[in-house]
């Protein structure tokens, strides 16, 4: 039959290979009938929800290649933002339902999840391997992850996967991509403005403002000596992050990831982000942020929802179950870095003007014919 004959209702199905999707779903406790017992009823909505969460990933997969192929090069072209940024806002869109949608999983009670578990014999979420492939091009390393059972995270995986998994952790994730993205951008260093030098001062002068007015407060010795302690805590916390070998000290103890100038350049966005050109940059750096969030409520409510359905139990996959669940979740952030920077934010009455000719070159300014009108 020619695609033309066919019945309009079929082609639907076809589009959608909905035969194939529609008969994935196979309750092993059904085969138990053969020895007279009753089918777990909830056994269908477990294989369902893990089917449609592959779904999602594969989804947000192929988002991240397309938003990784836009970085790939050493120039990112301006127009490419616009659509990174939808595509980084879809992403969150399908995190932020992922995590709801656990909750009609919790409608399943403990003692139904007890009566089919065994059917799942050594099946594990943890050995998806879209999750990984995800977390991966998002930026998290070999060396970060927590040990599972103090062997690799793929050592049982399959040769193919496996192979997805390393080529795809030989080459460059996301992370980095806007990590270099971030160190090239203007306007930090212009002519004689530097930013670094600009905020610096401002810090110094925050700092010496306060030293002064707390000299007008009538505090005896101790309290003094205690807010001076202070102000020089904050000081040198500040002076680690201006100086490039202190970064690079702290990178070496795993205290920043970001190279120096890409976080220069992420607080500068986030000072500056009214400014016209910074915009798009600055709903960028939010929208990775929520990314990262997200993640984490997702493994807070997963891990969660495993104390609610398993105890203390290990999982099928071989892990301590809800104790090393809750680990990851701080573990395997990623953009931390980018939260961490609110760190070295202060009071915007203290926060250094741009210069006007750097201001001028970040509108939209341009020759319109209406504008003299
Ligand atoms: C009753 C529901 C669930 C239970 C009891 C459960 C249990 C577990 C346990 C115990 C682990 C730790 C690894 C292990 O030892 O097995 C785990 C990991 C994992 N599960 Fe679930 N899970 C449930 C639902 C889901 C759903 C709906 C998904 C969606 C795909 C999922 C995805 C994952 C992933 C990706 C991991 C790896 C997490 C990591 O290593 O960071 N799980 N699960």
């Amino acid at each position: 039959m020619t695609q033309k004959n066919k019945e309009p209702w079929d082609q639907y199905s076809e589009y959608l290979h909905l035969d194939k999707l529609l008969s994935a779903q196979h309750r092993r406790s059904e085969d138990a009938r053969k020895q007279g017992l009753e089918p777990s009823h909830d056994e269908m909505l477990f294989i369902l929800f893990h089917q449609v969460y592959e779904l999602w990933f594969k989804q947000i997969l192929f988002e991240m290649d397309d938003i990784q192929g836009r970085f790939q090069d050493n120039i990112v072209n301006d127009r490419d933002l616009g659509p990174v940024i939808n595509q980084l806002g879809r992403i969150v869109l399908i995190l932020r339902t992922v995590v709801q949608q656990l909750d009609i999983l919790e409608t399943m009670n403990p003692q139904s999840f007890i009566d089919f578990r065994e059917h799942l014999r050594s099946a594990s979420g943890f050995q998806s391997w879209q999750f990984r492939l995800l977390e991966i091009k998002l930026g998290l390393r070999r060396d970060d992850r927590l040990k599972f059972n103090y062997h690799e995270y793929d050592e049982e995986m399959n040769t193919g996967h496996k192979a997805t998994i390393r080529k795809a952790e030989a080459s460059k994730s996301l992370y980095d991509q806007v990590d270099g993205w971030l160190s090239r951008t203007p306007f930090v260093e212009d002519g004689d403005y530097t930013f670094w030098a600009s905020y610096r001062k401002a810090v110094n002068t925050m700092f010496d403002e306060r030293l002064a007015f707390l000299k007008t407060q009538g505090l005896d010795a101790e309290q003094f000596a205690t807010e001076e302690t202070a102000i020089e805590k904050g000081r040198k916390k500040f002076e680690s992050l201006f100086d490039e070998k202190a970064h690079a000290g702290m990178v070496n103890d795993g205290l920043w990831r970001m190279s120096w100038r890409g976080l220069q350049s992420a607080l500068f966005i986030s000072i500056y982000r009214d400014q016209p050109v910074l915009h798009m940059p600055y709903r960028m750096l939010s929208l990775l942020m929520d990314i990262d969030e997200l993640l984490a409520k997702w493994r807070y409510a997963h891990a969660l929802m495993v104390q609610r359905m398993m105890g203390l139990s290990m999982g099928s996959g071989g892990s301590s179950g809800y104790g090393y669940l809750m680990q990851t979740l701080e573990k395997h952030r990623i953009y931390d870095d980018l939260f961490a920077l609110s760190t070295y934010l202060i009071p915007s009455r203290a926060m250094p003007e741009l210069p006007e000719r750097i201001k001028n070159a970040m509108g939209y300014s341009y020759n319109s014919p209406h504008r003299a009108a």
